[in-house]
């Protein structure tokens, strides 16, 4: 699966955390930056990320932020992006049953490390459950 991956500042500790994480379980990750901590804007991340994926290039975005709220209202406006923001796993693994999320949003300001590697990873292992829930995302997904 081919994962690209994306925070501002208040998100980078995450983002090096997630991708040595992924790479270690041995995901191809694509990084979009930033390069360093310093002071930035999300959506400038939030939406290279989310063009990547509904371009096709990615199968799934990750995009953090302090909040994960910026992050997760930038990548909603792009067509054919599902981004969902999750504060637990049950979330994480329902964002991929019902919802085909294919953007995966955290906060590091709200969450604590092991608990976003938790979610990660159950969003990661979940598979889309199809049938009704399409039907569900088939109302909405192609909405300008
Ligand atoms: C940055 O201070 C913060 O506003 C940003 O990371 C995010 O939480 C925005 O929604």
């Amino acid at each position: 699966m081919k994962i690209i991956i994306g925070s501002d500042h208040a998100g980078y500790n995450f983002k090096k955390m997630i991708k040595k994480h992924l790479t270690e379980k041995n995901y191809s990750i694509e990084d979009a930056g930033p390069e360093e901590a310093k002071s930035c804007d999300y959506p400038d991340y939030g939406l290279k990320v989310a063009r990547a994926v509904a371009e096709g290039s990615y199968e799934q975005g990750i995009l953090i932020c302090g909040t994960g709220l910026g992050m997760s209202m930038v990548a909603n406006r792009i067509k054919g992006v599902r981004a969902a923001l999750c504060q637990n796993e049950f979330q994480g693994r329902m964002a991929r049953a019902h919802n085909n999320a294919n953007v995966l949003v955290l906060g590091e300001r709200v969450l604590g490390s092991d608990l976003a590697l938790s979610i990660l990873d159950a969003y990661l292992e979940t598979n889309f459950e199809g049938e009704r829930h399409q039907r569900r995302i088939d109302l909405f997904d192609q909405v300008d």
